[in-house]
């Protein structure tokens, strides 16, 4: 069964074959054609954290693909009350034909993956995002930066962060990662990374500086300082992250034709300034949007490989 967990198990071949599917959909989506690619089937979207993008673009995703999608909040299944995973996944895999989970747990994602009967897709955790990067990637292509593409990510060694690393160090492109000291990406992740880049030929370099990393990019993102559950940190975190905002000053070591980046939501003058936000605010909303695309292009293409099996 082949799930979407993280971009480490899936080809350039693969990423790019989802992409294609996804430019297709969202051109006949912006013409009114709501093609059935899944007619009746049923997505299950389990939430363990709050979402406003990814629910809305689950929910709206498979329904314009001619199926129905389920929210079902932890909170309210038998599972946030210590139902085992390994029986919640045997049962709504038995029910339904796809499933999509936001949690804290990269490992349960993965336990409840191992036995589900149906894919599963990863609507963030704790080490990975990887529907947000399709997102990002078909942002690029729509902007034409994926030519001699080098990315810099300015900010906290976090989800994104090592999804940057995956999609990089999978398409071969270039990423430099900009982090404070104590907040660097996972050294797991990054061998992990080094290792694909290896064969894609991908450079990918970190540093401490975001002077030093954002130099000639094309592309610049960043992500919140405060993730999801790190509330408790807040303070810490933005005084660890002074010098860490991407605004006006540093996106001019940028190169001049640079867009910037942002998975949101957006904490204007910490992370972001305002003026940067709202200069690149029309391709930061079609990023967004774009989470719609990208993921009914992910669902078509696990649809497809489930039904060329059965
Ligand atoms: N970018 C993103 O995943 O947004 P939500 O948390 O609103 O889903
Ligand atoms: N790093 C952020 C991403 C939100 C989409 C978080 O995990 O909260």
């Amino acid at each position: 069964m082949k799930h979407f967990l993280t971009l480490a198990d899936y080809s350039k071949t693969e990423i790019l074959e989802i992409i294609d599917l996804a430019i297709k959909i969202k051109k006949e989506t912006k013409e009114k054609i709501f093609k059935k690619y899944m007619p009746t089937k049923t997505l299950a979207m389990i939430f363990e954290k709050s979402s406003t993008r990814t629910r809305v673009s689950f929910e709206t995703g498979i329904y314009q693909l001619g199926g129905v999608g389920l929210f079902l909040s932890s909170n309210d299944i038998q599972l946030g009350r210590g139902e085992p995973i390994s029986d919640t996944s045997r049962v709504i895999s038995s029910m339904c034909d796809i499933i999509m989970i936001r949690n804290d747990s990269q490992k349960e994602l993965k336990e409840f993956a191992s036995y589900s009967k149906v894919p599963v897709i990863n609507g963030l955790t704790d080490k990975f995002h990887p529907v947000q990067l399709m997102a990002d990637y078909l942002t690029i292509i729509e902007h034409n930066k994926e030519k001699d593409l080098k990315v810099a990510y300015i900010g906290d060694g976090n989800n994104m962060t090592h999804s940057w690393l995956m999609l990089a160090s999978k398409l071969g492109f270039d990423l430099n990662i900009a982090t404070p000291k104590g907040y660097e990406v996972d050294q797991d992740i990054l061998e992990q990374a080094l290792k694909f880049a290896k064969i894609s030929g991908a450079k990918i370099k970190t540093f401490y500086d975001p002077k030093d990393a954002i130099k000639d990019v094309s592309v610049v993102t960043t992500d919140t300082w405060v993730s999801m559950g790190q509330e408790d940190e807040k303070a810490k975190r933005l005084k660890d992250f002074k010098g860490f905002m991407v605004d006006t000053k540093l996106m001019k070591l940028a190169k001049e034709d640079a867009i910037f980046l942002h998975c949101l939501p957006a904490y204007r003058e910490y992370e972001v300034s305002s003026e940067i936000f709202e200069k690149y605010s029309d391709i930061i909303f079609n990023e967004a949007e774009n989470r719609l695309h990208a993921q009914k292009g992910i669902m078509v293409y696990l649809d497809r490989l489930r039904d060329t099996k059965d």
